[in-house]
Parts: structure tokens; C-alpha cells; sequence
């Protein structure tokens, strides 16, 4: 009888999970190997649900968003018993690996799990916020950001021709990726990220100088940065089981053109487009990264290389171990700041 991977997707979903389940099914075929799926991610191996997987099923995969197991933010290390669940529903299965995709949560506790138990798990980094350490790019960032690149796109022509002064807001959580790539993509005028505070004085002016020239500005900013001498407002509110908040409650989007509008007397309005820019079908980035990143995690099941992920390095996929991906968030450095203090000027 060929031996089981089972297969799970945790945390938010994002573009390149569906071509990297394909890419583990038909790899895990071709070595000999079968994969059943838990369905929506810890929780399917908390309550043992599954299913199956196979070439046929999978084939397609490769051209959609989102994740065909489902996901949920299920933490088993939250919640007593649920450690001892995952693993006996892990032999009940009759699992020989386990292939878990995620970003920081869901590899946290993969990573947890082979510390602690020896837990035989492989990793597949992915998450729209880039924020994973040890990988150099994760998929569905370049898909969120193609994504709110355009929807930036459209807010110029529209404030262009109302000579308004628009802000977009973009998710990325605690890190400023999304937030940079798409202004710097979409030659925007002010970005705002949650590594740097934001300084408003210098805000307004950079926004009255570029409205100054082209009677029209456009203000990138992430759903979590934060302005400068104000401090605390991400906290204390609703948190998920890994403790996160939920960021878009904040309306730093709306706060901002509010501020700017007060500030620039200039007409300002402003748009949040949320999980418009995690849905939808992977770029072609996306779609090759995913499939060599689940093809990878395959091989390093069949070499019993446990408690490792399959990472990009360079144009490589390569082995890393999951303890170095997780623990510490992949922010914008220094050399990010002088870039932006070019092409923001
Ligand atoms: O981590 C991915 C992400 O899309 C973040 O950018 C965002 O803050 C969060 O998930 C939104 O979570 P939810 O889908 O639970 O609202």
C-alpha cells in the first residue's frame, strides 16, 4: 500500500496554495506516494476530516485563488487536548507525513510540532504579506500586489479627473510589503507602512507639493501603520487565536484622508479594497511558485528531511529549517528606507 501525505492549507488563504496542493499530489504520485487533504487547516486534523486527492482532482488547480481544503485559523496549541487530537487522528489516518502550508501561525506550529513530538511535518511557506523569514518571496504576495497595483491604477484616473487627492488602503499586516510594492508600482506620491511611523507634517507637504505640479495626489498606505505621537490604537481589540487583531477595523485608510483633507483644504477620498486583493486567480509568479515550492516539500518527505520547508532562495528552491522561518516577521529594512526616500521624494 503506498504511504499518505496528508496535505493542509492554514491561516489566510492566498493565491498559490491550489497550484502547490497540485504540485505535492502529482509529485507524491510519481514517487509512489498517495495524499489525502485536511480539510481547513489544524482544524482538519484536530477532527480527523479529509479529502482525497488525486491527479484528477487536482489538475486545475493550478489556475485558482484561494485553497481548495479551506483554511481556518485553528490554533491546537491554544486550546487543551488539541495537541493530543492532532496526533492521534495523525496515526488513526495512518499518516506517513504531513505537508502544512502557511504563514507564520501555521508553521509555528508545525514548527512546535517537530520540536515537541518529532511530529514528521515538511512546511510550505505562502502568504499575500511577505512577511515569512527564510524564504525570499512568498506566493500570493505578487498576486496582491498585481492586484492593488491596478486597483491603484484606477484611483488615479478617477482623482486625476476630480482633482482629488485619493488614499488607498492595503492589507500586509504588520509588514509594509504590500503597501511599498504597490505605491512604488503605481508611482504613488506618499506611502505609508507600519516599520517607519508616519510623520504627517511631512505627509501633507509631499502631498500639496505633488498636487502642486499635477492637481492630483495618491497616498498608498497599509491597513497597520501608524502615525507618528500617537501610539496604543492597536491595541486592546478583538484578536484571533494566534492574538492577532483584526487591522482593518483600524481605518487608517479613512483616517489619513481625513487628516489630509483638514490639513491640504483639497478634496481627499479614499478606498479599501481587503480581500479583493487575496482572492482571485494566481499571476503567473504565483502559479510557477507555488508548484515548485509543493513539488520540493514532496521530495523532502520521500528523504524524511522533517522540520524543514521548502524555501526560494534566489531562483532555487532549497531546504530550510521551519524553526528559521518562524519566531521573527521579514519587515522592510534600511536599505528599503533609501529607496523609498528616492522615490518618494
Ligand atoms: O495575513 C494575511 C492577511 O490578509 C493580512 O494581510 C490581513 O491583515 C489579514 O490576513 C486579514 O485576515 P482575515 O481574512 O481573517 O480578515
Amino acid at each position: 500500500m503506498a504511504k499518505k501525505i496528508g496535505i493542509l492549507t492554514g491561516g489566510g488563504d492566498c493565491p498559490g496554495l491550489n497550484p502547490a496542493i497540485k504540485g505535492c499530489v502529482w509529485t507524491a504520485e510519481k514517487l509512489g506516494f498517495e495524499c489525502v487533504g485536511l480539510n481547513e487547516g489544524w482544524k482538519g486534523l484536530v477532527e480527523g476530516k479529509t479529502v482525497k486527492l488525486t491527479k484528477k482532482t487536482t489538475e486545475y488547480l493550478v489556475t485558482e485563488g484561494g485553497t481548495y481544503l479551506g483554511t481556518s485559523r485553528t490554533n491546537p496549541y491554544k486550546k487543551e487536548g488539541m495537541v493530543k487530537r492532532c496526533l492521534s487522528n495523525f496515526k488513526k489516518l495512518r499518516l506517513f507525513a504531513l505537508i502544512a502550508m502557511g504563514g507564520e501561525d501555521t508553521l509555528g506550529v508545525a514548527s512546535r510540532l517537530h520540536a515537541d513530538f518529532k511530529f514528521p511535518v515538511v512546511g510550505v511557506p505562502k502568504t499575500m504579506d511577505n512577511d515569512l523569514s527564510a524564504t525570499d518571496y512568498t506566493f500570493g504576495f505578487d498576486t496582491s500586489v498585481t492586484r492593488a497595483m491596478k486597483a491603484a491604477h484606477s484611483l488615479i484616473d478617477t482623482g486625476r479627473s476630480h482633482r482629488r487627492v485619493m488614499v488607498l488602503e492595503v492589507m500586509g499586516r504588520h509588514a509594509g510589503w504590500v503597501a511599498l510594492f504597490t505605491a512604488i508600482a503605481s508611482a504613488a506620491d506618499y506611502v505609508c507602512i507600519p516599520e517607519k511611523k508616519v510623520r504627517v507634517k511631512e505627509m501633507v507637504e509631499k502631498v500639496k507639493k505633488a498636487y502642486a505640479r499635477k492637481k492630483f495626489a495618491l497616498v498608498v498606505t497599509s491597513e497597520a501603520a501608524e502615525l507618528e505621537g500617537i501610539s496604543g490604537d492597536l491595541e486592546p481589540q478583538q484578536k484571533d487565536e494566534f492574538g492577532h487583531i483584526i487591522l482593518k477595523e483600524r481605518g487608517m485608510g479613512e483616517k489619513l484622508a481625513s487628516i489630509i483633507q483638514k490639513e491640504t483644504k483639497i478634496e481627499t477620498r479614499h478606498s479599501v479594497i481587503g480581500h479583493m486583493q487575496r482572492g482571485g486567480a494566481p499571476t503567473l509568479f504565483d502559479r510557477i511558485l507555488g508548484l515548485r515550492v509543493g513539488i520540493k516539500a514532496v521530495e523532502l518527505v520521500k528523504e524524511k528531511k522533517f522540520g524543514m520547508m521548502a524555501a526560494l532562495k534566489g531562483n532555487e528552491i532549497k531546504a530550510v529549517p521551519l524553526s528559521k522561518s518562524t519566531g521573527k516577521l521579514k519587515v522592510i529594512d534600511k536599505k528599503w528606507f533609501e529607496i523609498m526616500d528616492i522615490l518618494f521624494d
